[in-house]
């Protein structure tokens, strides 16, 4: 007779359970990884690709009713080696440079946007011989055309912050964050990667983007493109005896990760993402890792090292609190 009960209130609120459960579900995943970051990715994700389609039954006093459409679906991926970026395939791609007083601008590294006034580069990019970083473009895709399908912006740069422990050249915490003088206005053509939900470790392949060199000291591209890369893990060549790595390798705060054939490109502009799908929105990037160092360009098995994001992540929360 109890369990009859019991099972007769369970249906009652079953609607109300499931719910209840799904809920508990999702704060359990949350929780598991880092519910700001989680809950930010989401925003920003609806912000752009959840259209509230608002319509009412003709009728007087009718509620009206709020349809979601969802249009962030399909990406295009990546078969081999070096491609041409489609279109708004990577909207929270930015380009840093130093615009000079006879308004000449010399682009040299890459970014992420990474919330609505926050780009995430390298911190080595803050020690360019072309200069400060004032200047950076978001929206753009072929910089020598106005009638390719962008909408590029310029922003100004309000401030930048360097990882304390960042000690230039030395290679090891090479990351920073740059604020932009006014908020970015998100559409399909800027808007922001996510921050990652876990270390990167268990990926086998990425993407990496910019606008940097074809070939090593080759000239930089036009046209954003696109590679696909594969995780080296803890099997990264000897570099001890790099100078700006005088411990070598850190596989705790970087990432070895490049091509096991020539077909690679640069890995684009210093500074720039290393990226991974996101598991449910197929139109969302993760930025594990941040061009850092490297090598030589397109020589099979010569990966190069990328800043490992997941490990500065109190730091990118504590720099994003200090501004906002
Ligand atoms: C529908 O959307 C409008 C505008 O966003 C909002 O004011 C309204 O509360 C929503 N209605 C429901 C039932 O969610
Ligand atoms: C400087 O160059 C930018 C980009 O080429 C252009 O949008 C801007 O109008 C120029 N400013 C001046 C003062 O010429
Ligand atoms: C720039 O950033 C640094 C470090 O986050 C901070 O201490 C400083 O107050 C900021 N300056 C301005 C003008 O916001
Ligand atoms: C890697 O970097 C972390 C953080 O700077 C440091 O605590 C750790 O000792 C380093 N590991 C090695 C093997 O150098
Ligand atoms: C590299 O590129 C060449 C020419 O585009 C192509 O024929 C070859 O299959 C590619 N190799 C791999 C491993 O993708």
């Amino acid at each position: 007779m109890q369990i009859k009960n019991y099972w007769k209130s369970a249906f009652q609120w079953k609607a109300f359970g499931l719910r209840l459960l799904i809920f508990n579900l999702t704060k359990r995943l949350i929780f598991a990884q880092d519910s700001d970051i989680v809950s930010s990715c989401t925003r920003y994700k609806k912000s752009v690709f959840d259209l509230q389609d608002g319509y009412s039954f003709l009728l007087h006093d009718a509620p009206i009713i709020n349809k979601s459409l969802d249009t962030c679906h399909s990406y295009t991926p990546l078969i081999s080696g070096g491609q041409i970026a489609e279109p708004k395939e990577f909207p929270h791609m930015a380009r840093l440079g130093n615009r000079n007083g006879d308004n000449k601008t010399s682009w040299f590294c890459g970014g992420t946007l990474i919330s609505n006034r926050l780009v995430l580069t390298a911190a080595h990019c803050l020690y360019s011989p072309s200069g400060a970083v004032n200047v950076v473009r978001l929206g753009e895709l072929d910089f020598d055309s106005d009638k390719d399908d962008a909408q590029p912006e310029d922003f100004g740069v309000r401030n930048t912050t360097e990882h304390p422990s960042y000690k230039y050249p030395i290679m090891y915490n090479d990351i920073a964050l740059i604020e932009l003088d006014r908020g970015v206005r998100f559409s399909v053509y800027k808007h922001p990667a996510c921050l990652p939900f876990n270390d990167g470790n268990r990926y086998d392949s990425f993407v990496a983007t910019g606008w940097g060199q074809t070939t090593f000291a080759g000239t930089d591209s036009s046209k954003l493109r696109k590679a696909k890369l594969e995780g080296f893990h803890l099997k990264c060549p000897e570099i001890d005896d790099i100078v700006n790595l005088p411990n070598g390798f850190n596989a705790s705060t970087q990432m070895c990760i490049g091509s096991t054939d020539t077909n690679d490109t640069c890995s684009g502009d210093s500074g720039g993402p290393v990226l991974i799908y996101h598991e449910e929105y197929p139109c969302m990037h993760h930025v594990m890792g941040i061009t850092s160092t490297g090598f030589g360009c397109g020589t099979p098995n010569l990966p190069s090292l990328y800043t490992r994001v997941h490990a500065y992540l109190d730091w990118i929360k504590q720099t994003i609190a200090n501004i906002s």
